[in-house]
């Protein structure tokens, strides 16, 4: 095969056919093509970007790669959520068993840690014997036993993206919309779904940094679903400061386990209740926000969501005893607390640098295949825009002395004390198909 009458294409700026986007996705599959001719391709579409048009035969190529898995033994509505992630954006471990006690289905592949962000499996091993490791077999199982499952990528389940990542991620290409908007949607459309929420995050946490980019990410996977036929909503929500007071694994954990308890910080409940609500509606279980809301937020409150969640950590392997002694849970040794220096009203500056804090810490993963320590991680005790007085604790670091000083310099960067402050909304808009 002679890829380079598809690459020049692009490298002009112009559409691609769809028989050069299916050759090119086959070919590179199978080998034929080679990580130099598709290194050379994304630079193209990063920097000239895809047509509406070019960009749903490409994911149709990338889902067509692999397998789509199907649950013909499943009546309940099938609805997932995906978020781009952020500073302890712990929202779908709440919000699986929350929406299943709702009555809904809840087939969930998630990521690990990604650059500066945490990864939902990541998370969840941090509960012990939790296994993340799941067969489509396994997935189907777990799914009508309880309502949810909670699994990695299989081999089979868009392998054209597994490579097509890898790449992107050694060669610097990440940050393109339609290659996000393709590797995201590809790998969810996968689950065989009927509707998905998606949180699109914007601010210094965010991949997409600026609303008007996060806007255009958000509207490209909303064009996706569309031309897919499965239901979708995009909100638009706030990473200009961590969500919740808890960032790293066991920690994040810990908060989850609140939330499902009907306490935990109100933003993490806020965030679960409204993505919940919506997944209801988008589902047919509720015929509006308001009214799926308030049922999730029910599940939080009257134990059902816990008690799912319980189910859904014992037939994943993990032992459910940990909700109720959470000493079973991995901590770090020690806690430090960061003091203010002065005066002032705390404005978040920097969210990724308390991301690479708590890597530095041991948190996250330098390459691939790092060992990750799971009980390290960083709490927040004073909220954004609220004042402290010098030597007031801002905030406290779990950790074991491995990393110290470089994660307290990312910290000290993360942060300004200011004369005053006003923060953004945690919703900033949301879309629908
Ligand atoms: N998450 C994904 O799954 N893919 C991307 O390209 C970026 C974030």
């Amino acid at each position: 095969m002679d890829a380079r009458g598809i690459l020049a294409t692009k490298r002009d700026g112009k559409r691609l056919s769809d028989a050069q986007i299916r050759e090119f996705i086959a070919g590179y599959v199978s080998g034929a093509i080679t990580d130099y001719h598709a290194s050379a391709l994304l630079m193209a579409i990063f920097i000239h970007g895809m047509e509406e048009g070019e960009l749903a035969v490409w994911a149709r190529a990338m889902l067509e790669s692999g397998r789509v898995m199907k649950f013909p033994g499943i009546s309940k509505p099938k609805v997932d959520k995906h978020s781009t992630g952020g500073i302890g954006d712990k929202v779908s471990i709440p919000l699986a068993p929350a929406a299943a006690a709702c009555g809904l289905a809840v087939p969930m592949i998630s990521g690990r840690g990604l650059g500066h962000t945490g990864g939902t499996l990541d998370k969840l091993e941090a509960i012990p014997g939790f296994r993340t490791h799941l067969s489509e077999a396994d997935f189907a199982r777990c799914l009508e036993r309880t309502g949810v499952a909670l699994g990695g990528q299989t081999p089979d389940i868009v392998p054209a993206d597994r490579k097509l990542y890898a790449l992107r991620d050694v060669t610097g290409l990440i940050e393109s919309i339609p290659l996000i908007a393709s590797s995201i949607m590809s790998k969810k459309l996968a689950e065989g779904l009927d509707a998905l929420v998606l949180d699109v995050k914007f601010g210094s946490g965010a991949f997409m940094v600026a609303p008007a980019r996060g806007e255009a990410l958000a509207k490209a996977m909303l064009g996706l679903a569309r031309d897919f036929g499965v239901r979708a909503t995009a909100l638009h929500t706030n990473m200009e400061r961590p969500l919740g007071r808890m960032a790293g694994h066991s920690l994040e954990i810990l908060e989850s386990f609140d939330c499902l308890e009907g306490g935990g910080p109100a933003d993490l409940r806020e965030l679960v209740c409204l993505q919940g609500g919506e997944m209801l509606r988008l589902g047919g279980l509720a015929g509006t926000l308001d009214e799926g809301k308030a049922r999730i937020a029910r599940s939080l409150d009257d134990g059902s969501a816990r008690a799912v969640f319980a189910r859904v950590i014992e037939e994943q392997g993990g032992n459910p005893r940990c909700l109720d002694d959470r000493s079973l849970l991995k901590r770090a040794s020690t806690v430090e607390v960061v003091r203010a220096q002065r005066d002032g009203v705390l404005a978040w500056r920097d969210l990724r640098a308390l991301g690479a804090a708590i890597c530095e810490l041991g948190g996250g993963r330098k390459k691939l295949g790092d060992v990750i320590d799971l009980g390290v991680g960083l709490e927040f005790e004073v909220q954004e825009g609220a004042a402290v007085r010098a030597g007031d604790v801002l905030l406290r670091v779990h950790h074991e002395g491995h990393g110290l000083a470089q994660a307290h310099a990312l910290v000290e960067r993360s942060y300004e004390l200011v004369d005053a402050h006003r923060p953004a909304p945690l919703v900033l808009a949301s879309w629908s198909t």
